[in-house]
Formats: C-alpha cells, sequence, structure tokens
C-alpha cells in the first residue's frame, strides 16, 4: 500500500479524494503529523500557494504529499477574486459576504462568465507536478440553493439551469474543478505506483 500526505485539515476533501484514490493508498490528512495551524498562501497564484504549502509539508515528513488551492475566476474582473477567494470581503473568510461583494461588484456587468479552478501541487523525491481542473460557468443574477458552500449558490456551470448549491454533491462532484483535478492526480499516481 502506497501512503500519502494531503496538506489539508478538511476532513470533507480527504474523505473525498480518499474514495476516488481506492485502496491502494492510505491517505493521512495534517492532523495525523499533529500540523494544526494555517499553513499560509501569501502568493498571487493557484498555483504558486500550493506548492507552498506541499513544500512546507514535505519538508516537515519527506513524504509523497500534496497540497490543492483554489479560486473562483470571472472573466470581466480580470480573473477577481481569484487566488483571493476565501477572502474576498475580508479575513474572516465569511462566504456570505464574498458572495455579496462580487454580485455588487458585478450589478452592472453582463458579461458573467466564470470558473473556478483547482490546482493541485504534488512532491515525493523524484520532483513536483502539478495538476488543473476546470469548472466553467456563470455568475447567476442572485443566490439560489442551499448544498455546498463557499460560492456555490451563485455559480452556474454550463449546461445546467442550476447553481452548484442547488445540485446535490453526487452531481457537482461529477462536473467540479476540483474532481476534475483529483482525477488527473489519481491517474498520474496510479501509474506512477503501479508495480
Ligand atoms: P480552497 O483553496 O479549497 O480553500 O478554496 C478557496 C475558496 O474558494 C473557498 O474558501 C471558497 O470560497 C472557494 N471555493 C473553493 N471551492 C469551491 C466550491 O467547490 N464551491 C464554491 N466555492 C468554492
Amino acid at each position: 500500500m502506497t501512503s500519502l500526505v494531503f496538506a489539508s485539515n478538511n476532513p470533507y476533501k480527504i474523505e473525498e479524494i480518499r474514495v476516488i484514490l481506492g485502496p491502494d493508498f492510505h491517505l493521512s490528512g495534517l492532523e495525523s503529523l499533529h500540523i494544526n495551524e494555517d499553513i499560509p498562501e501569501p502568493y498571487q497564484t493557484l498555483e504558486e500557494n500550493a506548492l507552498a504549502k506541499a513544500r512546507y509539508v514535505y519538508e516537515k515528513c519527506n513524504f509523497p504529499c500534496f497540497a490543492d488551492d483554489t479560486g473562483l475566476e470571472v472573466k470581466a474582473l480580470h480573473g477577481e477574486p481569484g487566488v483571493l477567494s476565501a477572502r474576498y470581503a475580508g479575513p474572516d473568510k465569511n462566504s456570505e459576504a464574498n458572495m455579496q461583494k462580487l454580485l455588487h461588484q458585478m450589478r452592472n456587468i453582463s458579461d458573467r462568465r466564470a470558473r473556478f479552478r483547482t490546482v493541485i501541487a504534488y512532491i515525493d523525491k523524484d520532483g513536483e507536478f502539478l495538476f488543473e481542473g476546470r469548472a466553467n460557468g456563470h455568475i447567476g443574477q442572485h443566490a439560489c440553493g442551499e448544498a455546498g458552500f463557499g460560492y456555490d449558490p451563485i455559480f452556474i456551470p454550463d449546461g445546467y439551469d442550476l447553481t452548484f448549491a442547488q445540485m446535490d454533491a453526487a452531481l457537482k462532484n461529477t462536473i467540479s474543478h476540483r474532481q476534475a483535478a483529483v482525477t488527473k492526480l489519481t491517474a498520474f499516481l496510479k501509474h506512477k505506483f503501479s508495480t
């Protein structure tokens, strides 16, 4: 069995990835390494932040590990909120305030195209590898739906008339940015560690 560390303390994300990886991999989160602090994400790109988190953990544990970073990128706002998605309206990571700020910024904008982008950085003794997943869509006029988290109530993926927050988790997972990135990572790992 191959052991991997995911630089996250989010049990929802850890379980989601554990299921996709399957029984040949043993996935641990940061808790098992007794890393309880928020690893800083000081950079201007998702790629740099994901790499910084993965390097931080790799230096501590010297074990194959990976980290992710996600942003919502609005075309007419030149990619905002992007890397600032979690803290768009302030340091307290308030999803409701973030959505209201974004809706306000877009009040006079008719081009509402947007995408979620997830970057995963993986590190082991052979080097550093990046994997990207995207979900294209647009920003609704107001919040709709109760499921999910973050900007889900205002993001309508292409091909649907529903926001992510109006979908059940199973449907969202088949089309989400995170799923797309994790699927690429999983294919890479299965190939690398198959004997
Ligand atoms: P993280 O890098 O996964 O922590 O994501 C950063 C921020 O992007 C989160 O705090 C959310 O505001 C937003 N975000 C990430 N993934 C999603 C999603 O699937 N739906 C809605 N918002 C998301």
